[in-house]
């Protein structure tokens, strides 16, 4: 074989020196991989001087064989070595390249927000829900009987005039947006049996100017009793703790007398708390007082066995007083941007 390469230290070296070399040179699994059929596999230099071991003399198999099996000793060496440092690397490379920054604000499209105004109304039919009443309802487009005669107006009443009232066309058929939630009054005695303890959030009309401290549509929720032994005193006590739930333990309720053509007697609800808009101090908050036996008798129930209280709020004025809303057209205007102060609540 006179292509069969002698076994000489130069030719051992060499072979050795050119695999560790072409190692060093991958630079990936995939190179290395191809060096070591190269270089290492059967058929590279290395390989060949070790099949000519056979025909080595045999005193001279020992120091030969020491020589080539040192040889690809340190050959395999490199390649164990330089394999771990490949895949070492390209493991790193593959984390970076997947890397995600668990801190990076996300791109996320905008929920929007429930208006304030709603979640208010929820919140206080929550609080009555909480003592044992129950929700009422009545429709928007009411009828002026509802609205006016059984309340006990009189038929000249200031507010059934056109300045107030938005009568609905034609006239003769008597319907008005119900300038009040006090209707759903009527309507609850009359289809319910006493006791009642009805709490009616929803939207009321009036031909009010468009500005800080009016809208035209707005909402109200109005509280109703009726039972054997009820006093001014349930009233009062009702409305405290209503205020307290909503505005805080130190707010503070006192009535004064006034007029209304429903209750006698009648109060005006004035509220206080130290943190206000403009400091402590007093803001009307709503009207109160008994139910009138009138108002008992036309929905059908005898004011000699029943007596009871209501009362009825504006909920855009509430809000305006708890989180200090300077302009009521904001809560009518509709812009997210209003509403997403409230918070995400849902
Ligand atoms: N309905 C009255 C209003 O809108 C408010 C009101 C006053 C309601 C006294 C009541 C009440 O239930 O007893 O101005």
């Amino acid at each position: 074989m006179s292509d069969a390469p002698e076994i000489t230290p130069e030719a051992v070296d060499a072979a050795v020196a050119d695999a560790l070399a072409a190692f060093a040179a991958a630079p990936d699994t995939a190179a290395l991989k191809a060096a070591r059929s190269a270089h290492s596999a059967e058929g590279s230099p290395l390989a060949r001087l070790n099949a000519q071991l056979r025909n080595v003399p045999n005193d001279q198999k020992a120091a030969f064989g020491k020589l080539v099996g040192q040889a690809r000793g340190r050959v395999n060496q490199a390649l164990a070595a330089r394999e771990a440092e490949l895949a070492a690397a390209e493991t790193a490379a593959k984390l970076e390249a997947e890397r995600v920054d668990i801190t990076a604000i996300a791109p996320r499209g905008r929920v929007g927000a429930r208006h304030p105004i709603s979640l208010l109304q929820e919140e206080i039919a929550d609080l009555f829900v909480g003592m044992g009443w129950e929700i009422a309802e009545g429709p928007e487009l009411e009828h002026e009987w509802f609205n006016f005669d059984a309340l006990n107006f009189a038929p000249d009443h200031p507010a059934r005039q056109m300045q107030d009232t938005f009568f609905v066309d034609p006239v003769a058929r008597h319907l008005v947006m119900r300038t009040h939630t006090s209707p759903v009054q009527v309507r609850s005695m009359l289809e319910r049996d006493v006791p009642i303890y009805i709490l009616c959030p929803g939207r009321v009309y009036r031909t009010d100017e468009f500005d800080a401290t009016h809208l035209p549509a707005f909402t109200q929720f109005e509280g109703l009793v009726i039972d054997k032994g009820i006093t001014m005193a349930h009233l009062k006590g009702t409305l405290d703790h209503a205020a307290k739930v909503l505005f805080g333990a130190e707010a503070k309720t006192r009535f004064r007398t006034n007029y209304f053509p429903f209750t006698e007697p009648s109060a005006e609800l004035d509220l206080w708390h130290p943190t206000f808009p403009g400091g402590a101090r007093w803001i009307e908050w709503g009207g109160c007082g008994m139910v009138n036996p009138n108002v008992l008798r036309a929905a059908g129930i005898d004011p000699e066995v029943y007596s009871g209280f209501a009362f009825g709020m504006g909920i855009e004025r509430t809000l305006m007083f708890r989180s200090d809303v300077q302009d009521m057209r904001d809560m009518a205007e509709g812009d997210v941007r209003f509403s997403e102060q409230f918070g995400m609540v849902v």
